[in-house]
C-alpha cells in the first residue's frame, strides 16, 4: 500500500474493502464499541481553502480514534510562499504522525507528500477529492447494498470531485456516465486511467454532452458546484457554460424510480440543483456528509496502523 492517500488510485482495487471497513467502523462507533487505536498520535491539518465538512470530520475523526488534530488556517503556513514546500513537509513531520492537506495545486500536494516522511492525505486539490469519493460510494453502498453494476450519472463540471468519482466507479465496477459542457471535460490522465481500470473491473466510463441521455435509468445522480473554490473570477463564463444543466424533477424523472441523489456540498441551490431534488427523499446529502467522518477514520487508520 502507498504511504499516502493522494488519489483514489492509492486505494485502487482495495477501495471497496476500505468502504466495507468504514461501514463497519461507523456501526461500531454508533453502538459504542469503537476503540481508540490512535491514542498519542497527532494530525496536522493544512487548509489553503475554506471548509465545513472536511475540517469538522477530520478533527472529530482523529478525536474519536483517540488522537489529536491541529487546525492550520489558510493564513498560517502558506505552503511554498512563506516557506519552501520541502521545509514545511519536513518540519511538520517532526511534530505530527500524519498530514491532511487541502491545497490549490495537485503539483504542490505531490511535492509535499514526496518530501514528508509521514503519510499525507489529500483533502481536496484542483485534481481530486478522494476522501469525498470514498464517502460517496460508502453512502451508495449503504443505500443500495452493492456497487458493481450500478449506473452513476454525473451532471456538471469535469472537476476534482468528478475526477475522483471516475476512478472510484472504475475500481468498483460501476458504470459512470458524465454529462459535461464542451471544454469542461474531466482530466485526460484520470480518464485514461479510469478507462483502463474499468476495462478490468467490468465497469465503464462515458463522457457525453447530453444530460438527458446520461440520466436514463441511472441508479445515482451526482452533481457539484459549477464554480469551484479558486475559480471565482471566471464565474460568469462558467454560469453561461452550464445553462440548462440544473438537476431538477424533469431531469430526474428519467432515472430509475429509486434513484438516489448525491452532492458533496456546499450546494448552490437553484444553480446546479433545485430545492425539490436536494430536499427530496431521494437525496442522500446528509448521510454523505456524515460518512466523511467514518470514511476518513478508516483512511487514517490504514495509513497509520499498517
Ligand atoms: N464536501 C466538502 O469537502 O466540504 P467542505 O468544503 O465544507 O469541507
Ligand atoms: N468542486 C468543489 C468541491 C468543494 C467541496 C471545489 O473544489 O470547490
Amino acid at each position: 500500500m502507498n504511504k499516502d492517500f493522494l488519489s483514489i488510485a492509492d486505494a485502487g482495487t482495495e477501495l471497496e474493502d476500505w468502504i466495507d471497513a468504514a461501514i463497519a467502523l461507523k456501526r461500531e462507533y454508533k453502538e459504542g464499541r469503537a476503540g481508540t487505536p490512535l491514542a498519542g498520535k497527532a494530525m496536522g491539518m493544512i487548509f489553503e481553502k475554506p471548509s465545513l465538512r472536511t475540517r469538522v470530520s477530520f478533527e472529530l475523526g482523529m478525536h474519536q480514534l483517540g488522537g489529536h488534530a491541529l487546525y492550520l488556517s489558510p493564513n498560517e503556513i502558506q505552503v511554498g510562499k512563506r516557506e519552501a514546500v520541502k521545509d514545511v513537509a519536513n518540519v511538520m513531520s517532526r511534530f505530527v504522525d500524519v498530514i491532511m492537506y487541502r491545497a490549490f495545486s495537485n503539483d504542490i500536494m505531490v511535492e509535499l507528500a514526496g518530501h514528508a516522511p509521514v503519510p499525507v492525505i489529500n483533502a481536496l486539490d484542483d485534481l481530486e477529492h478522494p476522501c469525498q469519493a470514498m464517502a460517496d460510494l460508502m453512502t451508495v453502498k449503504e443505500w443500495k447494498g452493492r456497487l458493481g453494476g450500478l449506473k452513476l450519472a454525473w451532471i456538471g463540471d469535469g472537476n476534482n470531485v468528478c475526477n475522483s468519482l471516475l476512478l472510484a466507479c472504475a475500481y468498483t465496477g460501476m458504470h459512470m456516465v458524465a454529462a459535461v459542457p464542451e471544454g469542461l471535460e474531466p482530466d485526460q490522465g484520470i480518464l485514461a486511467k479510469a478507462n483502463e481500470v474499468a476495462a478490468a473491473s467490468g465497469g465503464s466510463i462515458n463522457i457525453i454532452g447530453d444530460l438527458r441521455e446520461a440520466v436514463v435509468d441511472a441508479d445515482i445522480i451526482a452533481t457539484d458546484t459549477w464554480v469551484s473554490m479558486g475559480e471565482e473570477s471566471g464565474r460568469d463564463e462558467k454560469l453561461r457554460a452550464f445553462d440548462g444543466f440544473t438537476v431538477n424533477d424533469d431531469l430526474t424523472s428519467l432515472a430509475k424510480d429509486d434513484f438516489m441523489f448525491i452532492h458533496c456540498l456546499p450546494a448552490h441551490r437553484g444553480e446546479e440543483v433545485t430545492d425539490e431534488v436536494i430536499d427530496s427523499s431521494h437525496s442522500a446529502i446528509l448521510d454523505e456528509a456524515e460518512n466523511r467522518l467514518h470514511a476518513q477514520k478508516e483512511i487514517i487508520r490504514r495509513l497509520l496502523l499498517k
